[in-house]
């Protein structure tokens, strides 16, 4: 269906798109993700970090904000373009790379970071266990390696919103699940109204964490944030408050196993 080239060019091809919406973060960002993987994250002052799947570079500034020295890489040269533009911090450094590809990932450094990041990354990956199995290598003993990434149950290609009332407000919700086990790709919107459509690896829960412990990790966290019920962004049957009860993000901590 597609190859990992055109799953970049997708994302190059947005690059100018998404980078233009999103600044410096949205509500996605700035009530979901942020506060959470900021609280799964280590104090950050003096901290090494590698933000991976830095997209147009926002994460990264944050970190950098608190005071992190930060590695952050992407496959799309596009992307990496608007992150280099949008910072002004010496603190963090940019690169291309592709967290599939087993010989871009060997470039990395041994034993370098105290901190991983990986935001709403690994449903854009067609194959996650070259990332997972390269983790210990670079990460420092008791490094933290913290992801969020699209709710596998609720906000998946397979997954439909649905409102039963005119207006929205106030009436019955629902989130419509048709296929949830199986993996899958499929080409999607990341964002309403881009104008490519990305690839989207579907993967259940226990897909997506299995390539992680069998890479040595231990899960000590798990997070399923949503919208406040007094959220009032997005339309009818888009997500925001109206859906407070289905999490459209789901967010985790992995930390090495202490023998390693
Ligand atoms: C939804 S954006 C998230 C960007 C950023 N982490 C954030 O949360 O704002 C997904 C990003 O992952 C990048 N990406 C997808 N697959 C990748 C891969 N195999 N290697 C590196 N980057 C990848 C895309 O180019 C895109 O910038």
């Amino acid at each position: 269906m597609s190859t990992r080239r055109e799953d970049r060019d997708a994302w190059d091809a947005i690059a100018s798109f998404w980078h233009d919406r999103m600044g410096e973060g949205n509500d996605f960002v700035d009530l979901l993700i942020w506060p959470i993987v900021r609280r799964l994250l280590p104090p950050l002052e003096g901290l090494r970090v590698i933000d991976i799947g830095c997209g147009n570079g926002l994460f990264s500034r944050k970190l950098a904000a608190e005071g992190a020295r930060v590695y952050a890489f992407d496959y799309s040269t596009n992307m990496i373009d608007h992150a280099r533009a949008a910072t002004r911090e010496h603190a963090i450094e940019y690169d291309v790379l592709d967290a599939v590809d087993p010989d871009d990932l060997a470039q990395l450094p041994t034993d370098r970071f105290d901190a991983a990041l990986c935001t709403m990354v690994l449903m854009d990956m067609r194959n996650v266990e070259p990332l997972m199995s390269v983790l210990p290598r670079i990460l420092a003993r008791g490094a933290s390696f913290v992801f969020a990434t699209a709710h596998p149950c609720f906000n998946s290609p397979h997954a439909r919103l649905e409102n039963f009332g005119r207006d929205g407000e106030g009436s019955p919700t629902s989130v419509r699940v048709e296929a949830y086990r199986t993996p899958s790709r499929s080409r999607d919107m990341a964002m309403t109204g881009q104008p490519v459509r990305t690839l989207f690896f579907h993967r259940s829960i226990s897909d997506l964490l299995r390539p992680a412990f069998a890479a040595g990790f231990v899960l000590d966290a798990l997070e399923e944030p949503s919208f406040s019920p007094d959220h009032r962004g997005g339309r009818a049957s888009s997500w925001g408050g109206r859906f407070h009860e289905f999490p459209p993000v789901l967010a985790g901590r992995f930390r090495k196993r202490k023998q390693e």
